[in-house]
């Protein structure tokens, strides 16, 4: 990352959370120059303390005031919180960095994957609202840009085989409890529709009338909103299967223009942020705790020979959330 300018002041809304907890990690990885760390969750975490740069960092709850003060406020902790309290943090003057759902379709709320648009923010923007998109669209994204750039791109097919973490805590838990009473023969499902250990669900969030759910709904709309192209036909199929950490989605992408093999993976391979993996693929367990994007088993298809098979592996909390989040702050900071 860039040296940043100064040394910042951050709030973290969702600090207890998976997604809050692995972004305190990358401000320790990354050596983040923190001013304040000013932690946010709900009643049953007031007072919790949390480690960063050798200090301690009691959470608070959200109050009227509470984001005075901060440069910039990182929410992940629900639409509803993002709703209400997004604007707020603006409105102190701070930039509010949204991983949830809640702004990323809305028309003038820029919607990021530094890689791919990261144009749209500077260290002239102004205090605004940025939406971190959809983890299972962010992997996709950093893998299409470079083929969108050199070859052009017509339509998309993604299936998606995603982890528990993409469901906060709670689905981190429920598989783990799952998997110690693997004997037990019902399975409470709590988090997730059917139970997951030993199992493939093919949902992820409620169904639309069309027949897809939310996560397949997000992915087919976010996907044209980055790469700034809505002619690109996005498919896309969601399921949730038992790893713990890191999605995993197999993609077919028609490209306008032909190319070789060795164009396609060199065109992968040299943009920021993919790792290709030729002689290997990747899996979940592998990339687990990696930044990059990864790419393997790249191919092409018998019937079509602008159409290219690729599988893409990646840490949904890191890239997915909070390291997206932290390039995006790289962007208007450094
Ligand atoms: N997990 C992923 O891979 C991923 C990727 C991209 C985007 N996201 C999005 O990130 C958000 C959070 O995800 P997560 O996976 O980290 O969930 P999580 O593990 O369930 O954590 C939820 C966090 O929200 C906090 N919270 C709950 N009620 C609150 C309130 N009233 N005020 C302030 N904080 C409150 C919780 O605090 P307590 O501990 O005190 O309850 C906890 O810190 C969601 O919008 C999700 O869609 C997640």
């Amino acid at each position: 990352m860039k040296p940043w300018k100064k040394a910042l002041k951050v709030g973290l809304v969702g600090a207890t959370g998976v997604v809050g907890e692995t972004f305190i990690n990358m401000l320790e990885e990354y050596a983040f120059p923190i001013a304040e760390l000013r932690p946010f969750a709900s009643d049953k975490s007031l007072g919790v303390k949390l480690e960063l740069a050798g200090k301690e960092w009691a959470c608070q709850v959200l109050k009227p005031g509470c984001f005075d003060g901060l440069d910039m406020v990182f929410f992940s902790s629900g639409d509803d919180i993002s709703k209400e309290w997004a604007p707020q943090a603006v409105k102190s003057g701070a930039f509010a960095i949204d991983n949830s759902n809640a702004f990323r379709m809305d028309q003038g709320i820029n919607l990021v994957v530094p890689e791919v648009n990261g144009h749209l923010l500077n260290e002239n923007s102004k205090p605004q609202i940025i939406a971190n998109p959809n983890c299972s669209t962010i992997q996709l994204v950093v893998a299409l840009k470079p083929l969108y750039d050199k070859f052009g791109i017509s339509d998309v097919t993604v299936s998606s085989y995603q982890a528990v973490s993409g469901a906060g805590l709670p689905g981190f838990d429920e598989l783990l409890d799952q998997t110690r009473n693997f004997q037990t023969p019902d399975h409470a499902a709590k988090i997730f529709p059917k139970q997951i250990l030993f199992n493939c669900i093919p949902q992820i969030g409620g169904f639309g009338a069309d027949g897809f759910c939310t996560e397949e709904t997000k992915i087919m709309n976010e996907t044209c909103k980055i790469m700034g192209d809505d002619k690109i036909k996005v498919s896309a199929f969601t399921v949730r299967i038992p790893a713990l950490n890191a999605h995993s989605e197999a993609v077919w992408v028609t490209l306008n223009k032909p190319a070789t093999k060795d164009e396609v993976i060199n065109t992968l391979g040299s943009f920021e942020g993919l790792a290709v993996m030729q002689d290997d693929y990747p899996t979940a367990i592998d990339v687990s705790g990696e930044d990059p994007v990864f790419v393997g088993r790249i191919h092409q298809d018998r019937h079509n020979p602008n159409r290219w098979l690729m599988w893409v592996v990646s840490d949904n909390l890191k890239k997915g959330a909070a390291l997206n989040g932290l390039q995006i702050a790289e962007r208007i900071f450094s």
